[in-house]
């Protein structure tokens, strides 16, 4: 079974609350807060105090991907604001271990992302380290992409690197993620599906949930 996380990143900011709200009630029990540093991508999208918000307003497990530049600086803050995981880059300065360790050190859930350009045995050192990694389908910076097919050989990788050394971390695939992507994820190994506007740019946010699962053969 996989895991659909909506992605607030295609929701309407006006209504952030009704929106978590309606996505839960669609049977959502995870959120993606997709966090932006107008420097790491070419564009800007929300922080901390937004988080802040969304912890006291609901119990969705709250898994935080950072595209931003400087992970570390940010840890403690989205720890303290209550997330569930922080999922970061391996293209961000800093050593990974650290960053890595840090979260952890919060009672946080720890994930490493992967852009397209970077090679996937890149992050297999750390593998043994982290609760997800995050193989980006998309360029970061924008929700509505398209899925970029060549991914899929990398998903197919870290799944088979994941049973080589019998690890047990979870696989997030994010960017163009919809009815006809993602049987094909799923069958690579990913474990949980970030949809944006495939879930928010529907009238049905369950409807497209359950559409997105169900074309999973
Ligand atoms: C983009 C974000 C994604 C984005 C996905 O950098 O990481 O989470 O919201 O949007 P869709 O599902 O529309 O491709
Ligand atoms: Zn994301």
């Amino acid at each position: 079974m996989v895991q659909i996380a909506p992605s607030i990143l295609s929701c309407d900011f006006a209504r952030l609350g009704e929106e978590v709200q309606a996505v839960k009630e669609g049977g959502a029990t995870w959120l993606h807060v997709d966090v932006m540093d107008g420097h790491f991508v070419p564009n800007l999208s929300i922080g901390v105090p937004v988080v802040q918000s969304l912890r006291k307003v609901t119990d969705l497990f709250l898994d935080t991907h950072l595209m931003i530049t400087h992970p570390q600086q940010y840890i403690e803050p989205f720890a303290k604001a209550g997330v569930d995981s922080i999922t970061f880059h391996a293209e961000a300065e800093g050593d990974i271990a650290e960053a890595i360790a840090l979260i952890r050190s919060f009672g946080v859930k720890a994930g490493l992302a992967v852009s397209p350009d970077t090679p996937i045995e890149q992050v297999f050192p750390y593998l043994n380290k982290v609760d997800m990694l995050l193989i980006m389908t998309i360029y970061p910076g924008f929700g509505g992409q398209k899925y970029m097919p060549e991914m899929g050989a990398k998903i197919l990788a870290a799944a088979q690197f994941r049973q080589e050394q019998g690890l047990d971390f979870l696989i997030e695939v994010d960017g163009g993620i919809n009815t006809s992507t993602s049987n094909i994820v799923a069958k690579s190994g990913a474990d949980v599906l970030v949809a944006g506007s495939a879930i928010f740019g529907k009238p049905n946010y369950g409807q497209a949930m359950q559409d997105i699962c169900t074309a999973i053969e």
